[in-house]
């Protein structure tokens, strides 16, 4: 028993296992359900039978990237920590969505307005400068004329 839980800190404490997409894909057709959801890979197929959400709706991602229909339902804090006991590794480097992409999907979620805002903040700096400028060269053509 003791052992064990050696073993198995070894294992929780060894770095993670990169896949290619194509290597997550793969296992459409198998028994075994893989889903990649925030560039993570999971190992889902023990967990079919006990998904709240039923098997079906796992089954239909398997092999393919799951992270927005995942995000879509808008999972609790506790099925996040469930399914980090399925995690098998990640998506190589090369292969992630990097963090631009995924901030904007963020914000297009949570805040969609916040994101405009700011955009059309930004929009208005320009004209608003140029029209300081203007006044401030037409009032100076003024007292020099
Ligand atoms: C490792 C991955 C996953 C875990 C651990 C997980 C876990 C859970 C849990 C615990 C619930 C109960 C509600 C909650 O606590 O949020 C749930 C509900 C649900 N999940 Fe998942 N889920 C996973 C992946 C997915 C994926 C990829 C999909 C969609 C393709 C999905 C679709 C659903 C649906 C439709 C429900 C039912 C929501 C409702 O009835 O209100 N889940 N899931």
């Amino acid at each position: 028993m003791a052992e064990k839980d050696i073993k198995d800190k070894t294992t929780n404490a060894a770095p993670p296992k990169f896949f290619t997409r194509a290597e997550v894909a793969e296992h459409v057709g198998s028994t075994n359900t893989w889903i990649i959801i925030h560039n993570k890979v999971y190992n889902v197929t023990s967990f079919l039978n006990e998904h709240p959400g039923g098997e079906e709706v796992l089954l239909e991602q398997n092999g393919q990237d799951a992270t927005e229909a995942f995000e879509d339902i808008g999972h609790s804090t506790d099925a996040r920590q469930l399914m980090e006991t399925f995690k098998i590794g990640e998506l190589v480097e090369e292969e992630k969505v990097k963090d631009a992409k995924k901030k904007s999907i963020y914000w297009s979620n949570d805040n969609p307005d916040e994101e405009n805002f700011s955009g059309s903040w930004r929009s208005w700096l320009i004209p608003i400068a140029l029209g300081v400028l203007a006044t401030l060269v037409y009032r100076y053509f003024i007292s020099t004329h």
